[in-house]
């Protein structure tokens, strides 16, 4: 064993054993330990950091000549010398099974969903075009708040909403309204912790402007049915609709953190 373990043939298999479990588990494993979320590493980022191990690894034995020559000794004598039979029939039996496993797997219907590697709330932008005006949305507060306009605000927040977002929202902002069913993803609830409670005003109000076109990639693959509402309604109606929408769930907007 010893002896096997100082073979560059065994060294690089154990190097690229480790890799793999380091990847595929260990990976996943860290963002819970500092407490966020983690998604599973895509099997095609796998199979690429794999690679480039396994070239790594070829370009180390290949290195020098003595280390090139005792790192294919093993291969060359399991496939050439007469006593080492049995290892060639095992692999003759061996690598057809496994091969034929990978493509069992890869082929097998699945019943499971789809992992969900989709961010939720992806990174808001600093600033939007709003109708070809800027409108700034890091560090923005809603602007009725500020102005102290807050009961005239909640009730054409409230007529914007019953108007506009119910059929998709819900009478109750549960996120099941009338046509929610008919989406996927569903339309949000924008009561409890999950949602709008995490946001701060100006995200809701970029979200509530560009809607599912306006999610930025990390949003994709998916087509979300939210539409973008700077084409129907104007800066100050979506800032009043906002407010109404914290007043009704009954939550305060996540405040900007001071820098
Ligand atoms: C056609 C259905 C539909 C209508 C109408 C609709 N939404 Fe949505 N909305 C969605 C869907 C689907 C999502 C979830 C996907 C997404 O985030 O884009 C969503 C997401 C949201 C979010 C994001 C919540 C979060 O936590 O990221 C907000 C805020 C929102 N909608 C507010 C509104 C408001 C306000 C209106 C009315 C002016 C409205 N929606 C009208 C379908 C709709």
């Amino acid at each position: 064993m010893r002896k096997n373990l100082q073979e560059p043939f065994w060294q690089a298999l154990i190097v690229l054993a480790i890799s793999y479990v380091l990847l595929k588990w260990g990976i996943p494993y860290i963002p819970p330990l500092i407490g966020v979320s983690s998604a599973p590493v895509p099997q095609s980022v796998l199979v690429q950091f794999m690679l480039t191990v396994a070239v790594g690894v070829l370009v180390w034995v290949s290195d020098n000549e003595e280390r090139w020559r005792r790192f294919k000794q093993p291969i060359r004598e399991a496939l050439v010398l007469p006593e080492r039979k049995r290892v060639r029939v095992a692999l003759l039996v061996l690598l057809p099974l496994l091969v034929g496993f990978v493509t069992y797997d890869t082929v097998r219907p699945r019943v499971d969903a789809p992992a969900g590697i989709r961010a939720v709330h992806p990174a808001p932008p600093t600033q939007i075009d709003f109708r070809g005006e800027p409108v700034r949305i890091e560090g923005a507060e809603n602007p009725l708040r500020e102005e102290g306009r807050i009961e005239e605000a909640r009730e054409r927040g409230f007529d914007i909403y019953y108007q506009s977002c119910m059929p998709c929202h819900g009478d109750y902002l549960d996120g099941q309204g009338h046509f929610a069913h008919g989406y996927s993803p569903a339309p949000l609830t924008l009561r409890g912790g999950s949602t709008i409670a995490q946001l701060t005003e100006s995200y809701v109000f970029w979200r509530i402007a560009k809607g599912g076109p306006g999610l930025p990639r990390e949003g994709n693959p998916w087509n979300s049915a939210m539409p973008a509402w700077e084409d129907f309604l104007t800066e100050e109606d979506i800032w009043a609709v906002t407010l109404f929408l914290y007043e009704q769930a009954g939550i305060s907007p996540r405040t900007w953190e001071e820098h």
